[in-house]
């Protein structure tokens, strides 16, 4: 039975229960109308737990650009595939059709094997959100090289580690970039970051903004340069259908970021099923993800998946607020964008703004609304299907991670149950359960636990960059039999899922992850810091802030510009070592922290005061030192 693509309630029901008994059949169905060089020996394998080594359509053969651009030449060769938004409404658009895409695909692989790039090598890729950021990340898969994006907005520390642990020897930058008002020297944040990256030996820029560069001889190469007189054909590359095809490094509540490692096949079929069925896309679509490819959700719902469907995908190098509040609105109403895909905290910043910035604008063409990141709260929820959705759109609240490939709970738009606050139900495949503590399943509706999913599905990590064994005991081990989402979970009176956020280490700051240790390590660096704590709080935008705790050398300073300098060289600290978007929202300086006598922070405790409780602390009696708690309290920031 084919459910490639689900149309109604009862289609999903069915779909849901053959994924979950049969997933072999169900998934060698979904997989067949792929471009295949070599089909599969078989559809699920590997150890799913507690080895966290799952394997996809194992011994296939194929090209993920191939099935992305290739396969819809003959029918599609002059759709448009991207459409390009700058980040200057003056400045033109630009559109590339399926034909354009793909010649430039060629040529920018072309470009990389020119400078020695082999299959299986690295590539860190850190630009602008502009079309040569798209075509890189496709050059490398045509070439089954393996792509590692870094938001351009890291800083170079941020980079350099990341070039480290993957050992990568090509960087693809640009010479600057435009952000809202913000202007970033992309092409120096890499030189500095290379100053500490032995295995890197060549750079290769594209001219973006004109600025001027500094330029090393023998490393550094301009694109425009290489592109010269390279062939406009590139054969694909077959890989196999386990080979790795991107590394995305996030954080964690342990240690450095790691790198999530997805595979070619399984990713491929996973991006392509959930786009097209959670979105519920149709040929004339124009669909619009707002994330930066920089993120999982470019990767999946910005790039592979629209191109996979065939589909006209927006991409935009902007902000929503500049040069007004009205900017996604006017973009919509500009290209008539049909599916809008966005965050939740974009949602509450535009609700700040007055409202005619939205009722300048017809928004006539939408048809399906998204979101992804962070819970969405009602007020945002209700404003976005208001106002942006004019009542007649259905909203698809998509709850997914960086290691999940794709999105695992969610409405099918205007198919499944979308509730308010409610991600819904889980997509064919996916397994949700809901634990507790002691790692038993929590059966019934209306029950709340951690969130974790039984089995595999084809979209699930592969392995943890260079270090196998972080993945395992971080997702396969915390409860064996599963992999351990991290998030805490409702299951309401309906059996849909609200997920209630994270229960781990990890901070959710305008839907971009965090670790408190990550955090803490840097802030420790300034040189004024002996130790410091951080922790999460509500924020009205954000949805998350982040507020550290902070002991430094010479106590609490007395004077104004004591506490200025201080604050400053922390802040410089996060930004050195992380980049501006971890930035402390608050910082209090405190002579201590609360301590058990073992030593251990008792962050609950934190938590509490940097969400505004005064009185209800928990039991203080443990700590070493309960009078620090009333000092705190007392200086909340
Ligand atoms: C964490 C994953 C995958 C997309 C971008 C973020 C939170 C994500 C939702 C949602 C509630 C959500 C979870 C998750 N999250 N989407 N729709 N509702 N929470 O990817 O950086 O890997 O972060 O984001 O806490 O664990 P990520």
């Amino acid at each position: 039975m084919m459910h490639s693509r689900i149309r109604t309630l009862e289609q999903y029901h069915v779909a849901y229960k053959q994924s979950i008994d049969d997933p072999d059949t169900f998934w060698g169905d979904i997989a067949e109308p792929f471009t295949w060089r070599r089909k599969w020996d078989k559809v699920r394998g590997g150890e799913f737990s507690p080895e966290g080594r799952s394997t996809w359509f194992e011994g296939a053969r194929l090209n993920l650009t191939e099935n992305c651009l290739d396969r819809h030449l003959a029918q599609r060769g002059n759709k448009l595939a991207i459409i390009f938004e700058p980040n200057d409404p003056k400045t033109r658009h630009l559109r590339l059709t399926y034909r354009e895409l793909h010649e430039q695909t060629c040529q920018f692989a072309n470009v990389l094997l020119k400078n020695g790039v082999k299959k299986g090598d690295r590539v860190i890729i850190y630009m602008p959100m502009i079309p040569q950021l798209a075509i890189a990340v496709l050059a490398c898969a045509r070439i089954g090289a393996v792509h590692s994006v870094v938001f351009a907005g890291f800083s170079a520390t941020a980079i350099a580690d990341r070039v480290n642990d993957a050992e990568a020897q090509v960087v693809l930058t640009a010479d600057g970039l435009n952000r809202g008002a913000k202007q970033i020297p992309v092409k120096a944040v890499v030189d500095e970051a290379l100053q500490n990256c032995p295995s890197v030996r060549r750079v290769i820029v594209v001219e973006h903004t004109g600025w001027p560069v500094q330029w090393q001889a023998g490393r550094d190469a301009w694109y425009h340069d290489e592109v010269k007189d390279v062939e406009k054909e590139c054969p694909a590359a077959e890989m196999d259908a386990e080979d790795p095809l991107f590394i995305l490094y996030t954080s964690g509540s342990t240690g450095k970021p790691k790198g999530v490692v997805h595979t070619q096949a399984g990713y491929m079929v996973w991006a392509d099923f959930t786009f097209r069925n959670v979105f519920q896309v149709e040929e004339n679509d124009v669909y619009w993800c707002t994330a930066d490819i920089g993120w999982v959700t470019g990767h999946t719902y910005g790039l592979y998946g629209p191109l996979l469907a065939g589909s006209t995908s927006l991409m935009f190098e902007g902000v929503p607020t500049y040069p007004s509040p009205g900017r996604f609105w006017e973009v919509i109403d500009k290209h008539h964008v049909t599916i809008f895909y966005t965050a939740p905290t974009a949602i509450r910043s535009l609700m700040a703004a007055p409202i005619d910035h939205v009722l300048a604008y017809s928004l006539s063409s939408l048809r399906v609304l998204g979101s992804v990141g962070e819970p969405i709260n009602e007020e945002a929820w209700h404003w976005y299907h208001q106002h942006v959705g004019k009542g007649r759109c259905p909203i698809v609240d998509t709850w997914w991670q960086t290691e999940t490939g794709g999105i695992m709970i969610s409405a099918l738009a205007g198919i499944t149950p979308s509730v308010p606050a409610r991600a819904g139900l889980p997509l064919p495949g996916v397994h949700p359960v809901l634990l507790n503590q002691d790692g038993t399943e929590i059966e019934g509706n209306d029950q709340e636990g951690y969130l974790a999913i039984k089995d595999s599905w084809p979209g699930i990590i592969r392995t943890t960059w260079g270090d196998h064994e972080r993945a395992r005991q971080t997702y396969f081990t915390p409860y064996p039999g599963y992999y351990f989402t991290g998030d805490g979970a409702r299951r309401d009176e309906s059996g849909l899922y609200r997920i209630i956020g994270r229960v781990d280490d990890v901070i959710n700051v305008s839907g971009h992850r965090f670790g408190t240790a990550e955090i803490e390590n840097a802030i420790n660096q300034s040189e004024y810091v002996v130790e410091s704590a951080v922790v999460g709080y509500p924020h009205d935008v954000k949805g998350q802030g982040i507020y550290a705790y902070v002991i430094c050398q010479n106590g609490v300073p007395t004077t104004d510009i004591d506490l200025q300098v201080t604050e400053a060289s922390i802040i410089e600290a996060v930004v050195a070592e992380i980049g501006r978007i971890a930035k402390p929202d608050k910082i209090q300086i405190v002579s201590g922290l609360p301590k058990t006598r073992s030593g251990k922070i008792m962050r609950r405790i934190l938590r509490k005061v940097a969400e505004g409780e005064t009185s209800n602390l928990g039991d203080v009696s443990t700590l070493l030192d309960p009078l620090v708690v009333d000092e705190i309290v007392a200086g909340k920031r």
